[in-house]
């Protein structure tokens, strides 16, 4: 950033020998103008793009079940784990659809184990992971984990940064099915690019290394061949997105796994990246560390595959902003994930156990641009707190991203805070309603155990729990269609929301985040001018409303009084006459 605003600077000094003299210095210093503008202006765009969806098979509904953050935070134990999956058994929330145990923060050592793996706090977990998610498994119920996208977590323990490959491994062999991905310590992927001389292929029955010199490749966009008088040459300008190099004639005997060496010029000490894409289908990341470049040239060494015969390698860094950064990073780890989830069955011979996978980067990065091709659902925006100001600000971003939401790529509001704090009744079966309506993930966050009376049985007066089983309401949120509602009409009082459902069914909710009652109408001649909604013409309607029951007959217009804070919400279906 400093490097860009230096550049602006001698652009608008206009001054043209100030000018020659900054490329002198840019030369000297073996910086890119054009990249560094390019990073200066696209702090906030998205050059990375990926268009094929995650789609793991899992998440084809919202997940429900229960996290320990907005209750325990980093006090967690496996007692409490167990007690709470109890709990959700005993008081009808398994039943009612919750099926994640989702360990947040705080469930691992500080020290990985002898073969580097992370490993649960050896005091509080100490019959291990493995031990809770059979445990878990045999109540019905499935674990959820959690890590960081950096180098250590929130909560400053290990995390999963460049440690993507062992840790979905582990997660896959404890059994785990739910990951969240959280984004602190994260380091981003560098936007620079290396110089490269020339690609080597060896391995696999190769005796000479196989050499393609990057100056002969086919250059697109910015990418430059530079030719020395020393008879080097060396291809650059593949930083930021802005140019790739192509090998098209990369010949080999025979399909297997070869190691690929790039052999490159070095001209600064950053750290640089890029993508070798094989085939136009294979992606492998190429990480250089920060160099002292006592030599010009380095070789960097992965291993790839190859088919038998021709193959085309393109080289390219994607990573032009931090945007393209977040999204390269998740895809690496959910691409891990998916890999480590399938051998582990093959190897086991058992079926396979997927995992959900959860991006967490607080919607800062836009992930609902990305997630869908990273992950199964994003995070939209910052943390929850157990207060109406808190739920209204989130659903008032949320409510906004509708168009990104699909079966199997969801936004996520984060965690329910129903039943915690001070949030009063009204407000808690709101911020459930406005959830299901928005086809979020319904994840609780309250203490489940208090459910439970002291002699066991269910509290069944307990009116949080009445709210959270609420099977027309959830059944809202679980419709197989997975449309997010469309918000229809917005004021600073009250809000209409409309939700498609399957079966030419459709949902309405009156908002009214004001202070005093309001009252509310709406028609389903409008309803139905709505993209995606398929309830058919009809003389007569019947609206059932979720937090009633009561079930009443309409020929358009539905109304309701609205107490302060308050929802009202039906669905509502088309009467055959
Ligand atoms: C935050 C995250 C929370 C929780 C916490 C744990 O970044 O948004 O949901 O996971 O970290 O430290």
């Amino acid at each position: 950033m400093k490097k860009g605003l230096l550049i602006f600077g001698s652009i608008t000094a206009g001054v043209g020998t100030a000018a020659a003299g900054s490329m002198a210095y840019f030369k000297k210093k073996g910086i890119c103008p054009r990249c560094e503008a390019k990073k200066a202006i696209s702090k906030i765009k998205q050059n990375y793009v990926n268009d094929f969806p995650y789609d793991n098979g899992t998440c084809l509904t919202p997940p429900m079940g229960w996290s320990s953050w907005n209750c325990f935070r980093n006090k967690i134990n496996e007692n409490i784990i167990l007690d709470i999956a109890k709990a959700i058994k005993a008081s009808g929330l398994a039943e009612a659809g919750y099926v994640y145990v989702n360990l947040d923060d705080c469930w691992q050592s500080s020290m990985r184990d002898e073969n580097g793996r992370l490993q649960g706090d050896l005091g509080t977990f100490p019959h291990g992971i493995k031990h809770l998610a059979e445990k878990i498994n045999s109540l019905g119920l499935k674990l959820g984990i959690y890590s960081s996208n950096g180098t250590l977590t929130c909560e400053d323990l290990p995390a999963s940064l460049n440690h993507e490959k062992i840790d979905a491994d582990t997660f896959a062999e404890w059994g785990i099915e739910y990951f969240k991905y959280d984004f602190c310590h994260n380091v981003p992927l560098p936007t620079a690019a290396p110089y490269i001389d020339s690609i080597a292929i060896s391995g696999n029955g190769i005796e000479d290394e196989l050499v393609y010199k990057a100056a002969d490749a086919a250059l697109s966009g910015e990418a430059k061949a530079v030719y020395e008088d020393n008879g080097n040459s060396y291809v650059k300008g593949l930083c930021s997105g802005i140019g790739t190099v192509t090998f098209n004639d990369v010949e080999v005997p025979k399909a297997g796994n070869y190691v690929f060496t790039l052999v490159m010029k070095k001209y600064d000490s950053d750290a640089k990246y890029c993508v070798a894409t094989v085939n136009g289908a294979d992606k492998y990341e190429i990480l250089i560390p920060e160099c002292k470049a006592y030599s010009r040239d380095g070789r960097h060494q992965i291993k790839i595959d190859l088919k038998k015969g021709k193959n085309v390698i393109s080289i390219t860094n994607p990573v032009g902003s931090p945007q393209d950064s977040a999204a390269l990073l998740y895809e690496r780890m959910g691409r891990e994930l998916k890999r480590a989830t399938k051998e582990y069955a093959e190897k086991n011979n058992c079926d396979e156990k997927k995992i959900l996978f959860s991006i967490c980067e607080w919607g800062k990065n836009h992930p609902w641009k990305w997630g869908g091709s990273a992950g199964n659902i994003w995070r939209t925006t910052p943390d929850i707190f157990a207060n109406w100001m808190s739920v209204v600000g989130i659903y008032e971003t949320n409510v906004k991203l509708g168009k990104y939401a699909r079966p199997g790529a969801f936004n996520d509001p984060d965690m329910l805070e129903v039943g915690n704090g001070n949030l009063t009744f009204e407000e808690n079966k709101s911020h459930f309603t406005l959830w299901a309506m928005m086809a979020s993930p319904l994840i609780l966050g309250n203490d489940i155990r208090t459910f439970i009376k002291p002699d066991g049985t269910v509290d069944k007066d307990s009116r949080v729990l009445q709210i959270l089983t609420n099977k027309d309401i959830i059944g809202i949120d679980q419709d197989v269609l997975g449309i997010q509602c469309k918000r229809v009409k917005t004021n600073v009082i009250t809000d209409i929301l409309v939700k498609p459902l399957a079966s030419n069914e459709v949902a309405l909710c009156f908002f009214n985040k004001g202070l005093g009652k309001a009252k509310m109408s709406y028609t389903v001649d409008e309803i139905r001018n709505i993209v995606d909604v398929t309830l058919p013409k009809s003389s007569k309607y019947a609206c059932k409303e979720l937090w009633s029951g009561e079930i009443t007959e309409t020929e358009n217009v539905i109304s309701a009084e609205v107490p302060s804070h308050g929802v009202a919400v039906w669905k509502i279906s088309a009467l055959t006459e």
